[in-house]
């Protein structure tokens, strides 16, 4: 019995495969390379000694999901595969419905040709809009303001209609706060494309003298320091989150979404200082005006993910400023040698 892991080639991806294997489970990846490379995945083998079987196919394409629903006994899907730029889905906004929807659509289909009904898939904190109120709670209303979370948010829904036509589904849909860090092996982590969109490759790379100098964007916010607040959370943690969601949805039917972040607020500022002091590397900055869209304050009420899966966030943020550094640091090109 195995689990089949979408876009497992990838950051959050590669890691959720190392704990899966930790914890016992027999993997199943299938990634399109789009956004990774599958250097990963042999690192992850590295890693936990075990095997990986990886097919190199877009979930889109049925056919292909089909023969890797034959060739192996599923019991459950991790479903990462997606693109996550907010930026490009405002200038591409296609190619995001067409990628994120499409290939969701397919994979349920064939999930159900296969009488296979267990899905944890990745959601984002991004569906809770505009949301002014924090610790965010998953009753809260949600919405969308930019193509990529408008994907994230009607899949939310599309898995839902699915679950209310036939309750023998179980699904877990997992609302990501900020994922960082790498693992402690310094073997695998994020390789973003070209230049980081998101704070913390951003400030790794310019730690690795990538890039001069960070930009923070806007001082003026509602927020102790003016610097926008955030709930990052370790990609370990995270990937232990979706262990436990596995394990939950296997037993289980039923749809819940799920926070899973740490709880706690920390801004720009803080961050940045942190890694400074963990690392004894200079982050020099500047500061600019704001991003548009960018909330003041985003961070979680965990209590949910506790209650029902048993998980709660461990590793601090020292720790993900650490093992950032070490994969930046040994790995200043990322997966290309
Ligand atoms: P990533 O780009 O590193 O991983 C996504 C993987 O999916 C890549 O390996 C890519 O090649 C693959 N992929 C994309 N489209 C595919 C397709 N049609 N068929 C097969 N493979 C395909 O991104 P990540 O940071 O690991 O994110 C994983 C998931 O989590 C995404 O759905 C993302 O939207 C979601 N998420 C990420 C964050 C974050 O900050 N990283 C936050 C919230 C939610
Ligand atoms: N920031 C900077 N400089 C940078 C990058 C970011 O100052 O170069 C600031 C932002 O203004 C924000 C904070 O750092 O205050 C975090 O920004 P990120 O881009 O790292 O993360 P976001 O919270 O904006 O968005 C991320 C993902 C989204 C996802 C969301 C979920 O990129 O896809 O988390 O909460 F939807």
């Amino acid at each position: 019995m195995a689990i089949l892991v979408t876009g497992g080639a990838g950051y959050i991806g590669s890691h959720t495969c190392v704990e899966m294997l930790n914890a016992g489970y027999e993997v199943v990846v299938i990634d399109n390379l789009d956004n990774s490379s599958s250097e990963s995945l042999k690192r992850v083998e590295k890693i936990t000694g075990k095997t990986v079987k990886f097919y190199k196919e877009d979930v889109r394409d049925k056919d292909a999901l089909r023969k890797i629903f034959k060739e192996n006994k599923i019991e459950a899907v991790i479903h990462f595969a997606g693109l996550k730029a907010v930026g490009e889905s405002v200038r591409e906004p296609i190619m995001y419905y067409n990628n994120n929807i499409q290939n969701t659509i397919a994979l349920v289909e064939v999930m159900t040709e296969f009488n296979v009904k267990k899905i944890v898939f990745s959601s984002s904190a991004t569906v809770y809009g505009e949301a002014k109120v924090v610790p965010l709670t998953e009753d809260m209303p949600t919405s969308a303001i930019n193509p990529y979370g408008k994907t994230k948010w009607f899949i939310e829904h599309i898995l839902s209609d699915l679950y209310n036509s036939d309750n023998e589904w179980s699904v877990a849909l997992l609302r990501y706060f900020n994922p960082i860090g790498a693992h402690k092996s310094g073997l695998i982590g994020e390789d973003p494309k070209g230049i980081p969109n998101n704070l913390m490759p951003y400030i790794s790379q310019v730690a690795v003298g990538k890039l001069q100098k960070l930009h923070v964007f806007g001082d003026d916010y509602n927020t102790p320091d003016g610097t926008g607040v955030r709930d990052y959370i370790h990609v370990i943690d995270l990937a232990k989150g979706h262990v436990k969601a596995v394990d939950y949805v296997l037993k289980t039917t039923g749809l819940e979404a799920i926070n899973l972040g740490t709880g706690n607020g920390v801004s720009v500022f803080e961050l940045r200082d942190a890694f400074v002091k963990a690392t004894g590397v200079e982050v020099p900055f500047v500061v600019d005006p704001r991003r548009p869209g960018d909330a003041d304050e985003v961070y979680a009420d965990a209590s949910k993910a506790k209650k029902l899966l048993g998980w709660t966030a461990e590793l601090d943020v020292k720790q993900m400023c650490e093992d950032t550094w070490r994969w930046q640091s040994g790995n200043p090109n990322g997966y290309e040698q």
